[in-house]
């Protein structure tokens, strides 16, 4: 089946989604794929693969138990520099196992960055992942903090001073359950409506959030202004009820990444995903000004990191 078949049976959006038919993580992939992928995310767009399954292990399908898999209803954490988890409630050997399943997801998404996109390989550096056990639906959160609202991605305690955040995710749900997510406009458009409507920070609250240890480094303006786009634009019940946006789809066996800094999203059905992040340069990608940061600092008209 030729790519663009592919897309039209999976209806994706060319204008928004690469689909590209990997069934490896490993390469080498052809030099047209690269292309693509490197084109597509710097340009806000969102790298699919429908054939790239993460593979859960038999002893590991317990894991994807939903009434066991911590009923916080919290995403279990994994660092993979220390190989610790958060908030997981399994007994150890359960713990052991998440951590395996998780870690050998790690380790497959840092392999496929390395061999999609060559040219970053040397900058990425690997953040924490994280698996999402719980359904969406029906879970209940202040609005900050609910992803079912369109929303670009920018972490409170942790400041990533203009770089990158380019993820990695998988639908590795049992029960054939997909996952729903919608996009919003374009980076650019969205930065217009909200950067005006945003103040500067208040004089030396910066420096005093990572003195009191709020923040793991000091919040550059870039992080400030990125949760102010974060924040307002989750808070502005007519700007949820009235932006365009689309609905895209990602079955069991999906993998799929984008920048999710800069592609407007929200996650509104499915369960069971695994997710790993990665921070990136600025100036390790091919077309800087489409970072957020560089689209920031013309509107600011002044650095911001
Ligand atoms: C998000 O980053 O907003 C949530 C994505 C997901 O869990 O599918
Ligand atoms: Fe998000």
């Amino acid at each position: 089946m030729i790519v663009a078949d592919v897309a039209r049976v999976l209806n994706y959006d060319a204008d928004l989604v690469e689909v590209l038919p990997a069934e490896h993580w490993r390469g080498p992939f052809p030099a047209d794929w690269r292309d693509r992928a490197l084109a597509a995310l710097e340009a806000g767009r969102i790298v699919v693969f429908p054939h790239l399954r993460f593979l859960v292990e038999a002893g590991e399908m317990v894991l994807l138990d939903q009434s066991l898999a911590g009923r916080a209803r919290k995403n279990i954490g994994f660092d993979p520099a220390s190989r610790q988890l958060s908030n997981a409630a399994s007994d150890q050997a359960g713990a052991a196992a998440l951590a395996g399943m998780i870690e050998r997801f790690s380790d497959q998404a840092l392999g496929l960055l390395h061999d999609l996109l060559p040219s970053y390989a040397a900058h990425l550096d690997r953040g924490r992942a994280s698996f999402r056990p719980n359904e969406i639906v029906g879970r209940a959160y202040s609005p900050r903090h609910d992803d079912k609202r369109l929303h670009v991605d920018a972490f409170p305690s942790r400041p990533v001073r203009g770089r990158r955040i380019l993820r990695v995710f998988a639908n590795i749900a049992a029960d054939g359950a997909v996952r729903r997510w919608q996009v919003g406009e374009p980076f650019p458009s969205f930065a217009q409506k909200f950067m005006p409507r945003l103040k500067p920070p208040i004089p030396g609250s910066l420096w005093l959030l990572k003195l009191l240890k709020v923040t793991k480094d000091r919040r550059s303006l870039y992080d400030h202004y990125m949760l102010g786009l974060h924040d307002r634009g989750k808070l502005d019940d007519d700007y949820q009820a009235q932006a365009p946006r689309t609905d895209l789809y990602f079955k069991p066996g999906t993998t799929w990444l984008c920048f999710t800094d800069q592609v407007l999203h929200a996650a509104l059905a499915g369960h069971s995903a695994l997710e790993q992040t990665f921070y990136l340069p600025v100036e390790a990608m091919a077309n800087p000004a489409a970072s957020p940061l560089r689209v920031l600092e013309n509107i600011a008209q002044r650095a911001l990191a």
